[in-house]
């Protein structure tokens, strides 16, 4: 019997779809990773996600094991190490419900001459089969992409929180505000709504650091009619949403408007077409036509609007690719499907996965437009797309920044659920 701690039904489920043939399967939880200062820290202990997923528990040390000769519910052990006096006094641990982890070499002694294939972070003196464990993994992020009832009411709540964070932008928005007061502000409304972490690095760029993608906010005060880029979201038991708004401080002139319309736009389109069945490199694409066919009519590109995307002319532009899976971890189960390489076609060099949706998938939707200056001044690019591009008029904005605009989309039999909808979209108070 698994341990109570073990999400039953979901070891069932995965005890009987994994394609293990006769092999075990070992999953580790990893670690403690030391600081490399000497000063008796480690980084913040983070169970791998897979063991995760088998067993709620972020257990350093701990090990699930499955065999599938015991079937598919009586074949998951978890064993969790044991509580050093140390560790009770110095961190408060208590003892994790689980089998000793002493007893670990002798179930695998048990079972000697058969073969391993291993999940999650590595487990010392076990060696598992390469080959079985690169498939294995494929298919195990494969089976764990449609979320469950359980994990769906996490990222609600998590969403819950990261709005509570976010409803209080747009009354600190304003000239002279830094990018640290905002993320400061923010944060403190995610913990408390309950958030138990952020889910990631939290991202606001004030004027042109608002085209650096991943920004770490600053002390820089925003300046009046600059565009504000937020990204963030609260994490609540280790389940993460993806927010990103983009705000103007004071008035935003009609090119901002203009340019945040487009954004919005795209956006909606994107997230009506996810749907079951639809592919995500088409929604991609698609996308990524809406917003070159919004520059066209602002005068900053020139052409047909397909023809360019298939140049990768919108990379210019729009460098990332729509989306990811998101939900234990910011990019959760993103990548290919069982079976697929990565395409090759230029156009979606940038995408950080190929799949079709299906019903429970969580995916973000990201679209954006972006004057980033290490691309826009690039000879190589210029040169390449000197007809595409309105180069006199990108000069003119090459301290803008960039508006992107980011929800998470719970995919349904029903369509689109928009999980983050209660954050407002406002471009300015
Ligand atoms: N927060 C990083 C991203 O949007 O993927
Ligand atoms: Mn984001
Ligand atoms: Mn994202």
């Amino acid at each position: 019997m698994p341990a109570p701690s073990l999400p039953a039904a979901r070891l069932h489920r995965l005890g009987s779809a994994l394609p293990l043939a006769d092999r075990l399967l070992v999953v580790g939880a990893g670690d403690p990773v030391p600081l490399p200062e000497g000063s008796d820290q480690t980084y913040p202990f983070r169970a791998h996600a897979d063991y995760f997923y088998l067993t709620g528990l972020d257990a350093p040390g701990g090990v699930v094991v499955f065999d599938p000769r015991d079937g598919a519910d009586a074949g998951w052990v978890s064993f969790v190490p044991p509580v050093t006096e140390g560790e009770r006094v110095w961190e408060g641990r208590r003892p994790l419900p689980g089998t000793p982890l002493e007893e670990l070499p002798r179930w695998l002694e048990a079972r000697r001459g058969r073969g391993i294939a291993a999940l999650g972070a590595p487990v010392a003196g076990v060696a598992p089969d390469a080959a079985a464990t690169e498939s294995l993994r494929s298919h195990f992020k494969h089976l764990r992409r449609p979320k469950d009832a359980a994990e769906i009411a996490l990222l609600r709540r998590s969403a819950a929180a990261t709005a509570a964070g976010y409803a209080l932008l747009p009354g600190l928005i304003r000239p002279g505000v830094t990018e640290r007061d905002l993320q400061i502000e923010l944060e403190a409304g995610f913990f408390r709504a309950g958030g138990t972490r952020t889910g990631y690095g939290t991202i606001v760029g004030g004027g042109p650091n608002s085209a650096v993608l991943h920004f770490e906010p600053s002390a820089r005060p925003v300046g009046a009619g600059e565009f504000v880029l937020v990204d963030a979201g609260a994490e609540i038991d280790r389940y993460v949403t993806d927010v990103t708004r983009t705000y103007v401080a004071g008035r935003p002139s009609a090119f901002q408007r203009d340019l945040y319309a487009v954004v919005l736009a795209a956006e909606e389109k994107a997230i009506a077409r996810c749907v079951v069945g639809a592919e995500w490199t088409a929604i991609h694409l698609a996308t990524a036509v809406d917003l070159v066919a919004g520059l066209v009519e602002l005068g900053v590109m020139r052409g047909r609007p397909d023809a360019l995307v298939e140049q990768e002319a919108h990379t210019l532009f729009f460098p990332h690719g729509l989306g990811h899976m998101v939900g234990l971890g910011v990019r959760d189960g993103s990548g290919l499907a069982p079976g697929r390489t990565k395409d090759p076609r230029a156009s979606l060099k940038t995408l950080r996965m190929d799949l079709t949706l299906a019903e429970g998938y969580v995916v973000t939707v990201e679209p954006g437009l972006y004057f980033i200056p290490p691309l826009l001044t690039d000879p190589v690019r210029r040169q390449r797309f000197r007809d595409a591009v309105n180069w006199p008029l990108v000069d003119q904005h090459l301290d803008l920044g960039g508006v992107r605009i980011e929800d998470n989309v719970l995919v349904t039999a029903a369509g689109p659920e928009v999980l983050t909808a209660a954050i407002p979209k406002i471009l300015s108070g």
